[in-house]
């Protein structure tokens, strides 16, 4: 079956029309599972229409690789738990980069390679144009290639998390994203050079991974969605390469909507947006973890339920533990029991709690919690000096007080649940080890903060019960 070039256009406007209400119901939860389906329909019409395109041969291949890369997806999709979410997207932007590069090079050694010379000032133009495309979209895909490979090793753990600190490192990012420009004009000037695109690739590589490697801990959130931005932008590239337009569309959005994700992030972390994506600049910070904040006071299940019943108001501030606990489903029969009880409970939600963007308010929402006693950490944060208890479930870097009081913390500036503002604090977590950002918790230590260890989900059961 082949399409007219007519009726592929066609299919592109309503494709990208879809992809844009997709975004649209994405961005609230009530309309979310909406907005999926948009988009699923949408790349279903983009992908029907470009493979009957009549330019496309070799049909066949397409099916093959298309059914294999969908059982693969349909796999990992099925065992991926929701807390290795953002590693399954660090290595999925990874791929958009690879496809970029490829796509470069493809494009590169089809282009007609004749003496520029000999070439009319039209096809000069036409020429310089596509040697432009070609080295930006190998330059950015191959940043996100490693800068995504890097970020899925920090989620996975199986990267040191803490920032990597080169001396002059600053200097270093400068001087690629210099030289690469240099060979860019060189690039163009010749009408080509296999040598300048294999050096460029091989700077971009580096560069990408010592961008992601030097950027730490509690800012990873902003890295992830920078990753984001920037595998639309390479996949806008590979669409100019190919002369498709849907890709450039489809690019630009993701491109910019995952700018905006990043721009958004950083102000709710009150982090610089330049100095994140230029790979963590004046984060000079060393982590002190010496400091004796004296003992912690353990706590157990009963007393807990006791405190609780004796409340009139409650704030539970979930975090990337109670993901791993999966501790959603008995936080919300506690809910359903203590507002039993006449307890006012409410969820304080932090920005960049658990490890992607709303994390917290899928997992509650999963879990029927009622979206109207879900709140934002803006909408909440001066309620907690009035609140009886406070709950923290599986949270650590997002309450920390260090962020508020410690100007030398390497989370110093970033706002937080200012939790230990409230009568009494709970904090449910396995022992005393530090959160994703590697920084001890002075909360921990307060007087008014008690511990209870164990598994956030059998802790919550337990208070459950004894209510
Ligand atoms: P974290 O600071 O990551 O701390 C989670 C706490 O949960 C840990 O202290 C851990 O202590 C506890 N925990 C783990 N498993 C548990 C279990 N089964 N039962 C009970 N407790 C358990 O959490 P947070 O406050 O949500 O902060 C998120 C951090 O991740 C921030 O630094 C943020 O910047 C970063 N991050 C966020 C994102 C996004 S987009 N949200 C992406 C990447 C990174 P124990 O080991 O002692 O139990």
């Amino acid at each position: 079956m082949e399409f007219s070039q007519g009726l592929i256009s066609a299919a592109y406007i309503v494709a990208a029309l879809l992809f844009i209400f997709s975004l649209s119901g994405l961005s609230k939860q009530q309309t979310a599972e909406t907005g999926n389906w948009y988009g699923i329909v949408g790349m279903a019409i983009a992908l029907i229409a470009t493979i009957a395109d009549p330019r496309v041969d070799n049909v066949w291949i397409i099916f093959v690789t298309m059914v294999i890369g969908a059982l693969i997806g349909l796999r990992l999709a099925k065992q991926v738990e929701m807390t290795q979410m953002p590693e399954l997207v660090a290595i999925l932007h990874s791929f958009v980069g690879l496809a970029a590069v490829l796509v470069g090079y493809n494009s590169y050694f089809e282009m007609d390679h004749s003496p520029l010379a000999t070439l009319t000032d039209s096809q000069q133009m036409a020429t310089n144009i596509h040697l432009v495309e070609v080295f930006l979209g190998v330059f950015i895909g191959a940043v996100t290639f490693t800068g995504s490979v890097v970020a899925f090793g920090k989620l996975r753990g199986i990267i040191n998390s803490a920032a990597l600190m080169l001396p002059h490192r600053h200097k270093l990012n400068l001087a690629a994203g210099v030289v690469s420009l240099l060979l860019m004009i060189s690039f163009v000037e010749q009408g080509g050079g296999n040598s300048l695109l294999y050096i460029m690739t091989i700077i971009a590589l580096v560069f990408g991974w010592h961008l992601v490697a030097s950027i730490g801990g509690a800012d990873m959130p902003v890295v992830v969605s920078m990753l984001n931005s920037y595998s639309g932008w390479a996949a806008a590239a590979a669409g100019f390469m190919l002369s498709n337009d849907l890709l450039i569309v489809t690019g630009a959005l993701v491109g910019s909507s995952g700018a905006i994700l990043s721009y958004i992030m950083c102000k709710a972390m009150n982090r610089s947006f330049i100095s994140v994506i230029a790979g963590g600049f004046g984060t000079d910070v060393v982590i002190d973890n010496d400091t004796d904040y004296g003992e912690h006071v353990e706590t157990n299940a009963a007393a807990v339920a006791d405190m609780l019943k004796n409340a009139k108001s409650v704030i539970i501030t979930p975090g990337y533990g109670m993901a791993v606990a999966q501790a959603q489903y008995p936080v919300y029969e506690l809910t359903q029991a203590l507002k039993g009880h006449g307890v006012d409970v409410r969820f304080a939600i932090h920005p960049v709690a658990g490890r992607l963007p709303g994390h917290m308010n899928v997992l509650l929402a999963e879990a029927k919690v009622p979206y109207d006693i879900v709140l934002g950490m803006e909408e909440i944060n001066d309620d907690f000096p009035e609140t009886d208890v406070v709950l923290v479930i599986g949270a650590n870097d997002t309450v920390n007080p260090a962020a508020a009081e410690d100007p030398s913390s390497p989370i110093a500036g970033m706002p937080v649940l200012e939790v230990w503002h409230a009568k009494n604090v709970v904090v449910f977590k396995r022992s005393m080890n530090m959160g994703y950002a590697g920084v001890q918790n002075p909360l921990f230590f307060k007087d008014n903060t008690q511990m209870l260890f164990g598994d956030a989900k059998d802790s919550v059961e337990e208070i459950f019960k004894a209510l």
